[in-house]
C-alpha cells in the first residue's frame, strides 16, 4: 500500500512517519509513505502557491496550478486533467479540509482495502474550489475543529489507515478494540495487582476465561453506556440474548450505582 501526501511542509511528516509502529511496518515494506512538496510546483520564480481571492476579503487561497500539476507528476499521468479530460482514478484522492465528511473507523476500513492513497493537505483560508471539485474524489475531516492545515489531519489518517494493514500490528488486536464494532473498551489492567492501595479487580486476576470475556464485554457496556450513549443505541438491535441479557444486568446495576453521584467509575 503506498500514501502520496501533497503538502507545502513535507518535514511534518518525517517523524511520524519514521518513529515507532509505523516507522518499522515501512522498514518492513508493509507500507509505503510519500510526502511531496506542492511548492516544487509553484509559480514563476518565488515558487508562488496563493493568490488573493476573487471577491475580496481576508487570507489567501491555494491557487489551482502547482496542486494539479503536483497530483499530475505524483500519478505520472500522460494528459494534464482538464475539463475534457477529468480524474478518472479507481483510488482515493483525498483532500482534507474541515468541510469534508467526517473521518470514522469505517472510513478506515475502507480506505485499508485500496493498494494506493492520495492525501491533499490545505493551508491559509482555503483551496480554490476547482481543486475540490476535479482534483481529488473524496473530502474527509478529522473533527469539528479548524487545524492550521491538512498535515495533521493527513497523519490521523495515515496512521488510522497503515495499522489496519496485516502485519502492520501484532495479530488480533484490531479486532478487539473500539469502533471496529461501535463499542469502546474495556478498561485494561496491568502489573501489580495492587497498586498504592488501587487493585485490580479479583475477576481479571481469576484467571477464569470465561469470566473475564464476560467481564470484559460487560464493562465495554458500560463503558459505552456512560460515554458515549449514541453508540450503544446504534448497535443495541444487533446483540444476541446473552449480550443483551448482560446489559440489562449492566443497566441495573447503574441505576442501583448512581443516584446521587457522578463519579461514575470509581468502582470498576
Ligand atoms: N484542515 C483544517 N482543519 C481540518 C480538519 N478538522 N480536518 C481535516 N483537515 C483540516
Amino acid at each position: 500500500m503506498r500514501f502520496d501526501i501533497l503538502t507545502l511542509f513535507p518535514e511534518m511528516f518525517e517523524a511520524t512517519l519514521s518513529a515507532s509502529i509505523l516507522g518499522r511496518a515501512q522498514s518492513q515494506g508493509l507500507f509505503e509513505a510519500r510526502a511531496h512538496n506542492i511548492r516544487d510546483w509553484g509559480l514563476g520564480r518565488h515558487k508562488q502557491v496563493d493568490d488573493y481571492p476573487y471577491g475580496g476579503g481576508a487570507g489567501m487561497v491555494f491557487r489551482p496550478e502547482p496542486l494539479f500539476a503536483c497530483l499530475e507528476a505524483v500519478l505520472e499521468l500522460p494528459e494534464a486533467i482538464s475539463l475534457e479530460n477529468p480524474l478518472a482514478v479507481d483510488f482515493p484522492v483525498i483532500l482534507l479540509s474541515p468541510q469534508g465528511e467526517r473521518f470514522t473507523q469505517q472510513i478506515a476500513q475502507e480506505l485499508a482495502n485500496h493498494q494506493r492513497i492520495v492525501l491533499i493537505c490545505g493551508h491559509y483560508e482555503g483551496f480554490d474550489e476547482r481543486i475540490a471539485r476535479y482534483a481529488t474524489n473524496r473530502e474527509l475531516s478529522i473533527g469539528d475543529y479548524v487545524l492550521t492545515g491538512g498535515e495533521l489531519a493527513a497523519m490521523v489518517i495515515v496512521d488510522a489507515v497503515a495499522r489496519l494493514k496485516p502485519g502492520v500490528l501484532a495479530e488480533e488486536s484490531p479486532h478487539e478494540e473500539s469502533h471496529t464494532r461501535p463499542l469502546l473498551e474495556y478498561p485494561h489492567y496491568t502489573r501489580p495487582a495492587e497498586f498504592r492501595g488501587w487493585k485490580v479487580p479479583d475477576m481479571l486476576v481469576s484467571g477464569h476465561h470465561a469470566k473475564v470475556a464476560e467481564w470484559r464485554f460487560k464493562e465495554s457496556l458500560r463503558r459505552t453506556m456512560q460515554r458515549r450513549p449514541d453508540l450503544l443505541e446504534q448497535i443495541e438491535t444487533e446483540l444476541d440474548k446473552k449480550e443483551r441479557k448482560l446489559l440489562a444486568q449492566v443497566r441495573q446495576e447503574e441505576t442501583e450505582r448512581l443516584p446521587a453521584s457522578d463519579s461514575i467509575e470509581e468502582n470498576l
